[in-house]
Formats: C-alpha cells, sequence, structure tokens
C-alpha cells in the first residue's frame, strides 16, 4: 500500500504530465505502446488475460514483451509453460543482464518473470523502483507492445506504473467484491493519471445477464461519483478450456481456438487503444519521472 509520501508525489506527477500534455508534449516514438492489466481483487484472471493476449499479439506479428510484475508471487511462466532461469530479482542484484533474463514463450513471445517471493517486488522502495524502470528502458526499443501483468491491488508498484501508462486493461469478474475493488483502483489510476485510457473486462462471467448488471452498477457509480466511466471491452466466459490450459500450461487460445473464451479474448485483444498505447515519451522514462 502506498503511504502519504508516494501518493503525494505521484499526485504532483499528475498535474505535470497534464501541463506537458496540454502544453506541447510529443512522443519521441522511441518507445513500444505499453499496456498494464491490473486489477482490484485477487485472482479474477489477469494473468490468464495477459498470457493470453501477447500471445495473440506476437502471432499476429508483432513483438511482443510480458513483464511479471506481479508482488513476488509471478505465475506467467507456468501459464505460458516456460522455464526462466532467471528473474528481474537476479538482474536487480547485477547477477544477469535484463537481455539474459528474458524467456521465449509460445509465438515468440519474450517473458520477463518476476520470480517467487521476491521481497524487492513484494515491497519495493522508490529507489527500488527507479532501478527496475532504468534498468527495464532499453527493452522499449526491442519490443512494439510491453504487456505488464501487476499484482491485485493498489501497491505502490502498480501506482506507480498506472500514473505513467496511457492504457489500462482493468479486470474483474461479475461478483461485488471484485467491482467494488475495481472500483477503487480506477479511482486511484484516476487520480494519478487523468489521461489513463481504462478499458474493463469481465472474466469468468456465468453469461451475458451477470455482464450487463456488473456493468451497469459498474459504470453508474463511477459516473455519479467520478463523472466518467471506462470502456466497456468485452467479457470472457468461465470456460473449463481455461482451467484444462492451465494445467496444460499452455495458453488457451493456443490449445483451444475454438473455445468460448479464446474467441472472447481475441475480441478484447482487438481493442484499438491497445494500437495506440504509447506515451508522450518513453513509458519507463515517464514512470522514473512519475516517482520523483
Ligand atoms: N475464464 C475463465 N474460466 C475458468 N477459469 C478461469 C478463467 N479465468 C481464470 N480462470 C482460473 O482462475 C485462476 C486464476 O487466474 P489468474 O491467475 O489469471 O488470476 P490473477 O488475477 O492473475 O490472480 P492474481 O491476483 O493472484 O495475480 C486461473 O488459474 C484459472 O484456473
Ligand atoms: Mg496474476
Amino acid at each position: 500500500m502506498l503511504n502519504r509520501f508516494q501518493l503525494a508525489r505521484l499526485r504532483a506527477f499528475r498535474k505535470a504530465a497534464w501541463v506537458e500534455q496540454a502544453f506541447g508534449g510529443k512522443s519521441d516514438g522511441a518507445g513500444a505502446r505499453v499496456l498494464c492489466v491490473a486489477s482490484g481483487k485477487g485472482g479474477v484472471g489477469k494473468s490468464v488475460l495477459a498470457t493470453n493476449l501477447a500471445v495473440l499479439r506476437a502471432e499476429q506479428g508483432e513483438r511482443v514483451l510480458l513483464v511479471d510484475f506481479d508482488a513476488g508471487l509471478a505465475n506467467a511462466h507456468l501459464l505460458l509453460g516456460v522455464v526462466p532461469r532467471h528473474d528481474l530479482g537476479h538482474v536487480l542484484r547485477g547477477q544477469t543482464s535484463v537481455e539474459e533474463a528474458l524467456v521465449g514463450g509460445p509465438a515468440g513471445v519474450s517473458l520477463l518473470s518476476g520470480g517467487v517471493g521476491r521481497e524487492v517486488l513484494v515491497n519495493p522502495t522508490r529507489r527500488d523502483l527507479d532501478k527496475i524502470f532504468q534498468v527495464l528502458r532499453p527493452l522499449e526499443r526491442d519490443y512494439d507492445l510491453v504487456i505488464i501483468d501487476h499484482g491485485a491491488g493498489m501497491g505502490y508498484a502498480t501506482i506507480a506504473h498506472l500514473a505513467a501508462t496511457s492504457t489500462l486493461l482493468l479486470v474483474s469478474n461479475h461478483e461485488i467484491t471484485a467491482l467494488s475493488d475495481a472500483y477503487a483502483l480506477y479511482k486511484r489510476a484516476h487520480a494519478v493519471n487523468a489521461s489513463i485510457r481504462v478499458g474493463m473486462v469481465f472474466n469468468r462471467v456465468p453469461g451475458q445477464e451477470a455482464v450487463d448488471a456488473a456493468w451497469n452498477r459498474f459504470r453508474s457509480t463511477s459516473q455519479k461519483f467520478l463523472g466518467h466511466a471506462p470502456e466497456l471491452v468485452g467479457w470472457v466466459p468461465a470456460d473449463e478450456d481455461v482451467a484444462r490450459s492451465v494445467q496444460e500450461r499452455t495458453p488457451v487460445v493456443r490449445c483451444a481456438p475454438d473455445s468460448a473464451s479464446s474467441r472472447a479474448i481475441r475480441e478484447v485483444s482487438s481493442w484499438g487503444p491497445i494500437d495506440h498505447a504509447r506515451t508522450t515519451r518513453a513509458f519507463y522514462d515517464q514512470a522514473r519521472k512519475a516517482l520523483r
């Protein structure tokens, strides 16, 4: 959780970034597009979505980097069926270069694993995050799209990313507890980043009726209290094929491409803003600036 000073800094950045954007900020064109995938409540399907989106985009010919930033409980490697020899923890301790820590996955996706039980990712200081962003910065030149799979909730690392990103996929299921946590994260994301574009995805839902009820509730609450709401990107049904794909360590879009979940994830993957997910300067420079 953020302390008062961390939040105040990120909020001050929001103001400065807005002024820069309004008065002539321009893109240096150097960086990849960046998509953050986050949720309020845990276990709602961020990693399943992030890994499958990465594979789908890579299948279309994009150079995709998936960064598993799940606070020390990384599992994207399990979902992709790869065994990383190194992770972000090794990179930060200088035991390997960031390039060596990458592992190739299905369709040519590159994965940077967060590692399991890495204290530095569970509770990073400003200095830790600054170092991480600095280390990751050169990778932006080598990829078209960077997808960041976050841990659940409003940890400092997640909010620091959201202060800098142009685009967020907010994942929730239809239950009131998940909706309420998603609303809290949406509100916080806007508090630190006025221009963030947020798309909402409902995952593991029983059907259209549940989605309609959940979306109406979320949208009307957001409109009423914040004066704005995210876009509804789509919804992915609860599907046995997803559970099976997790067991088989193969993304569902690969092992069951015609399943209802794969078709739904393909629709999410074609969400237009992913093609324009750029920041005014290279993302990791922007993220470093947000920390100051
Ligand atoms: N559409 C779905 N249908 C059925 N099961 C699903 C679906 N999506 C996710 N699951 C199941 O839920 C589990 C949790 O999903 P996932 O790890 O993606 O959640 P998460 O939001 O990343 O969790 P965490 O907050 O711990 O990072 C998966 O292992 C999978 O078994
Ligand atoms: Mg996860």
